[in-house]
């Protein structure tokens, strides 16, 4: 019998686990933006067409690539269709807290799950404007989502130099 205690995940992020929407790599985005590190698994690469309709960027389609958990195949998933079909100022104000909801509510060892999904998405629209004119609603400073991706992957940089660091001692 098996001791591991079942992480307590709510149906909707089970039944979006079991059958995510929009996945995949976009052949065609106008950004792909990663966030997350491929050294311990936990990443996810958003890809995002845009086209401008007048004087708004409308979201055309988006998909994803997660390497994380199910609650981030679950939120990268939910973010997708949430995003589709709406403007890049719409898009870049949907919070963590609100794909959290959007899922039932997430346990909170899984935050960063959800965190690391919307981190993407606000880079991606981010790298959309780079060499454009900032609309007046893109702020300077960073959100806390694109605050704390940068934080876990300083951190997961640092443990994972010192973790290749020791194994390339002991050979
Ligand atoms: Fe890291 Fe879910 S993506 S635990």
């Amino acid at each position: 019998m098996s001791t591991r205690i079942p992480l307590p995940y709510g149906p909707k992020v089970l039944e979006i686990f079991r059958n995510p929407k929009n996945i995949g790599r976009m052949d065609d985005a106008t950004v792909i933006e990663s966030a997350g590190s491929p050294a311990c698994g936990d990443m996810i690469r958003l890809y995002i067409k845009v086209r401008s309709e007048g004087d708004r960027d409308v979201v055309e389609k988006s998909s994803f690539e997660s390497y994380g958990c199910a609650a981030n195949i679950a939120a990268a998933s939910i973010l997708t269709e949430l995003v589709n079909g709406r403007s890049l100022e719409e898009a870049w104000r949907i919070s963590w807290k609100q794909i959290s909801d959007e899922l039932g509510g997430l346990p909170p060892i899984k935050y960063h799950c959800s965190i690391l999904a919307v981190g993407a998405l606000k880079r991606a629209i981010r790298a959309y404007y780079l060499n454009k004119d900032k609309p007046h609603w893109l702020p300077q400073d960073l959100t806390l989502e694109e605050k704390q991706v940068l934080e876990e992957e300083e951190m997961i940089e640092r443990y994972y130099g010192s973790m290749k660091a020791i194994v390339d001692e002991l050979k």
